[in-house]
């Protein structure tokens, strides 16, 4: 059965990464939940040693709601060029350097893509959100969006890849779209209403 999420229970949002503290954040506001960041708690960044995006993000969620003793919601999220076999995936933080450049990240998948030859521009940014509890429980929940890869970069707004991610049926970019057209529809906001469906009662 699913753990549910009491409301009256303080939540840990466990990234470093502040645009997805900002987003999740954003996406926990209409719930009235009393969130801290893992900054705030001088919670240490985990080594990301899963497989898999939903292995990261569970990794993260365990480690904060011990430390903590608190429930803790992870995103392990990134982006995906399927001419690339799914690179950068779980290792599109890795790409942007210890520097955290992302203009240097998106140059490099830029460049892989043209030394792979494909002409396909098809990718996707997918979002794994766990939420742990004290005890070890911890359920999981996995978003995705589909687009095309926009190059040059376009637009200010967002971070990370969202200046060369073009969701189909879009003519902007993340970066170039109101944030909050981009928190109705993103990867993120697709595993947020899930497990907003699974373990929040209304
Ligand atoms: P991690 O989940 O901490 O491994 O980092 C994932 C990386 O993927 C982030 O640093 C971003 O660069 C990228 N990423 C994840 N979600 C988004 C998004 O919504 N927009 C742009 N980039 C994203």
């Amino acid at each position: 059965m699913t753990r549910t999420f009491n409301r009256t229970d303080k939540l840990v949002i466990a990234s470093h990464n502040q645009g997805k503290v900002r987003e999740i954040r954003a996406l926990l506001e209409p719930l009235q939940i009393e969130v801290i960041g893992a900054a705030d708690l001088n919670l240490e960044e985990p080594e990301e040693t899963g497989h898999s995006f939903i292995e990261n993000a569970e990794l993260k969620a365990h480690l904060a709601a011990q430390v903590a003793n608190l429930p803790a919601l992870s995103d392990d999220s990134g982006f995906c060029v399927e001419a690339l076999g799914g690179a950068p995936g779980i290792y599109s933080a890795r790409w942007a350097g210890p520097d955290k450049d992302f203009n240097q990240a998106m140059e490099r998948v830029s460049t892989a893509l043209l030394a792979s030859g494909s002409k396909s521009r098809r990718c996707e940014f997918v979002c794994a959100l766990s939420l742990a509890w004290p005890d070890g429980i911890c359920e999981s929940f996995e978003g995705r969006i589909s687009g095309e890869l926009c190059w040059p970069p376009r637009g200010d707004k967002g971070f990370g890849y969202d200046p060369i991610f073009m969701p189909t049926g879009f003519s902007q970019t993340f970066a170039e779209m109101d944030p909050a057209d981009k928190h109705a529809m993103s990867h993120r906001a697709i595993a947020f209403n899930q497990l907003l469906e699974a373990c929040f009662i209304s």
